[in-house]
């Protein structure tokens, strides 16, 4: 049968069987030389809106691996204040990043519009390192990298959370001018096949603007292996991702943003990943189908969960998050919710769902808006955290 044919439902449940493959005997992606994973490689998925059921991760070992701690490094966001000052908030450990002085007055962190973050993950003495996303120019992430002292050569995984220009703009200068520093088996985790796709942006008047696309001839020429985690699945033996995020909450989808289902001179995406109403060739309203959240059990703790740019909705991206790895308690919930454009009674809606999951801490992030981080403060006090470049988080025992 071909994938195509596929319900959304009968897809999700091939999904927990790749999943299950995946993961068997605790796989891990790239960096365990016991095991070779076998690599997502099913051809695509023909989604249809609904109400989509979450899958799973299977492990032989139940929820996904618990780590006793982990670090967020914000690498690049669009807010710095040298100001801010190191703390701790509850539990969370809050290490804040100043102004360089003497010498390297010159050289200061940059924050730009996009978000690139650095994952560092500890259980026992194992020890884990990813780049999920990567800012939008060609400098600002590497230079942060640099300027944070974070050693790329010790990344084991690079991870994308959707195909906007703001979280891959900086990867192709990673790529173009600095892959001999990165490991020589370097795998990029994508959501699916909507990250190869030309995307756009609408602007209050006028015709949809180029978002940017991801050429994946860049990505091969540079010897990057890409997995399609359409599927929740374990990355690095330490993360985990949701996979394509289903729609279970009154959560909409961004009107401004398009998507063009096709290839052009080479580059695109294969527009039979899609269902029948979304033709090749054709500029439509984007739902992100497959963009897909990064996340961590931290034991004693609760999850972790990165949305980055949350388009899907970060209600969405809580509940599939807990659906995938079966474990309930949210501890943080951190990233991008994409609530800058929505009218207040849109973000009051979701600062109520988001206190209804009884999260510990919410840390807003690049397209949040101000208006969440304000709401949310009232309705949740002493609970929100607030995020600026070279910032680091550290969750768990530290
Ligand atoms: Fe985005
Ligand atoms: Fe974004």
């Amino acid at each position: 049968m071909d994938l195509e044919d596929l319900s959304r439902r009968d897809v999700l449940r091939l999904g927990a069987l790749f999943g299950g493959t995946l993961l068997a005997g605790g796989t891990f992606m790239g960096c365990d030389s016991k095991s070779t994973p076998a690599k997502a490689t099913a051809k695509g998925v023909a989604h249809q809106p609904g109400s989509g059921d979450a899958v799973a991760l299977r492990t032989s070992d139940g929820p996904p691996p618990l780590v006793d701690r982990l670090t967020v490094t914000v690498v690049v966001d669009s807010y710095y204040d040298a100001t801010s000052k190191t703390d701790k908030v509850g539990n969370v450990k809050v290490e804040r990043t100043g102004l360089a002085h003497g010498e390297e007055l010159p050289r200061q962190l940059k924050s730009e519009w996009g978000l690139g973050l650095h994952l560092a993950s500890a259980r026992a003495d194992e020890t884990r390192n990813y780049l999920l996303d990567f800012g939008l120019s060609p400098t600002a992430g590497l230079d942060n990298l640099n300027f944070l002292k974070l050693d790329i050569a010790a990344v084991d995984a690079l991870i994308l959370s959707h195909g906007h220009y703001d979280h891959f703009g900086g990867l192709l200068e990673l790529l173009a001018n600095h892959r001999n520093r990165l490991r020589d088996d370097l795998t990029l985790y994508v959501g699916g096949e909507d990250t190869f796709c030309y995307r756009f942006r609408v602007p209050d008047a006028g015709d949809p603007q180029s978002f940017g696309v991801l050429d994946r001839r860049v990505l091969s020429k540079s010897n990057v292996e890409v997995v399609m985690a359409q599927t929740p699945m374990v990355i690095g033996g330490q993360a985990f991702t949701t996979g394509a995020i289903a729609r279970n909450s009154f959560e909409t989808v961004q009107p401004a943003h398009r998507v063009e289902l096709g290839m052009r001179d080479g580059v695109g995406c294969d527009s039979s990943h899609f269902s029948p109403e979304e033709k090749a060739g054709a500029i439509v309203p984007d739902k992100f189908w497959y963009e897909h959240a990064t996340c961590f059990n931290v034991k004693d703790r609760g999850l972790v969960i990165i949305s980055s740019c949350g388009h899907a909705g970060i209600v969405n991206t809580i509940k599939a998050a807990q659906a995938a790895s079966g474990v309930e308690k949210v501890h943080a919930v951190l990233g991008g919710f994409h609530l800058l454009p929505s009218p207040e009674p849109y973000v009051a809606q979701t600062v109520e769902a988001v206190k209804a999951l009884n999260p510990d801490y919410i840390i807003p992030m690049h397209c949040t808006g101000r208006m969440f981080a304000r709401l949310a403060e009232d309705a949740m006090p002493g609970r929100l955290i607030p995020s600026t470049t070279g910032t680091r988080f550290t969750f768990g025992a530290v």
